[in-house]
């Protein structure tokens, strides 16, 4: 496994209380893989991304448990300039939002440029021609001449390719996209979205991509984990979960999802609202939005039930659910 994350634990001490982001999350990625993390706002997604990266916001955050292996090292023993050097190199970020990510004052050419003066030494005429070429990589028109521009001179969709350049400038081994397409346009998504997997499987790269869209994720990734409450209710193989999921959260999920055939068909949402996470439910998180909720849901937390080798389920009734 090139990145494994163990029994994560992340909480943030507030005024209000203690908030339990992350509690007990396990997931791995593979070298060449994708690896899709799904679930509603709040459930402790980006977090967990963040805790990986070495960029949580400690304090208030706090890791109070679990371990993040990645090329076999624990991250979470590493000194603090160990960990940028792997930020920086081994692993990087694609965000949401390229805009606030992008330095203004500086010219994309010279914000490329910088990683290989810094991290590989380059001559910054080097640097630039380096620059240049990744532009292209990226598809970006006429980069020779843009490498000039700075980041508000171009479209939002192309400044995503930017980013997506900075994140494989060092070529790391893991890359975590963190809502890379959210705030596109659905034809410029869809673009953003192929170009940042044909670039995965070229660079064999480990990619874990957290999304709402689990339209995106059926073409790219291989496998998916729902998170719920800072916790994994449901680890499969990405085709499994569309034939039937093992957990009524994921099947909430994908019924939420528009469909073409249903057209003027109200679409379903699952009811309720995701819980506080100062104040979780006692045994499975989602009993009282669930269906399928009965007394044992209330007082008992489910493990993850292996649904098959590669397959498992935190749902007491994940057989009824996988069938019914
Ligand atoms: N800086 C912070 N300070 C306090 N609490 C935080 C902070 N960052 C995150 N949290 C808590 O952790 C929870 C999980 O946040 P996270 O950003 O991981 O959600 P997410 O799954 O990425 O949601 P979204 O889909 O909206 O991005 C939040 O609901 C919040 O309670
Ligand atoms: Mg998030």
């Amino acid at each position: 496994m090139l990145l494994e994350v163990r029994d994560l634990h992340v909480e943030f001490r507030t005024r209000d209380g203690v908030a339990r982001a992350v509690n007990g999350v396990n997931y791995g990625v593979d070298a060449g893989e994708t690896l899709a993390v799904l679930g509603e706002s709040g459930s402790g997604k980006s977090v967990t991304a963040q805790a990986i990266m070495g960029i949580l916001d400690i304090p208030p955050g706090r890791i109070t448990g679990g371990e993040i292996l990645f090329q076999g090292r624990d991250l979470l023993k590493l000194k603090e300039e160990e960990r940028r050097k792997v930020r920086g190199a081994e692993m990087a970020m694609i965000f949401q939002d390229a805009l606030s990510s992008l330095n203004p004052v500086l010219s994309v050419g010279d914000q490329l440029g910088e990683m290989f003066v810094v991290h590989r030494g380059m001559s910054k005429k080097d640097a630039r021609a380096r620059a240049v070429e990744l532009m292209d990589r990226v598809r970006i028109p006429g980069a020779g001449a843009r490498v000039r521009d700075y980041p508000h001179q171009f479209s939002g969709g192309m400044r995503q390719r930017i980013m997506i350049a900075m994140a494989l400038a060092l070529e790391p081994a893991l890359i975590i996209a963190d809502e890379p397409t959210t705030a596109l346009d659905v034809t410029v998504q869809a673009q953003v979205m192929d170009l940042l997997a044909e670039l995965q499987r070229e660079y064999h790269m480990g990619l874990i991509l957290i999304t709402h869209d689990l339209g995106v994720v059926a073409d790219v990734a291989d496998r998916i984990v729902v998170m719920y409450a800072g916790r994994i209710v449901e680890s499969a193989p990405v085709h499994d979960i569309y034939k039937a999921p093992a957990h009524p959260y994921t099947r909430g999920l994908l019924d939420s999802i528009p469909r073409l055939d249903q057209k003027g068909q109200e679409l379903y949402a699952i009811k309720g609202l995701p819980p506080n996470l100062m104040h979780i439910p006692p045994g499975c998180a989602f009993n009282p939005r669930c269906p399928m909720a009965r007394d044992v849901c209330r007082t008992d937390e489910p493990p993850l039930y292996e649904v098959s080798d590669d397959r498992g389920s935190a749902c007491h009734f994940w057989t009824e659910c996988l069938h019914g």
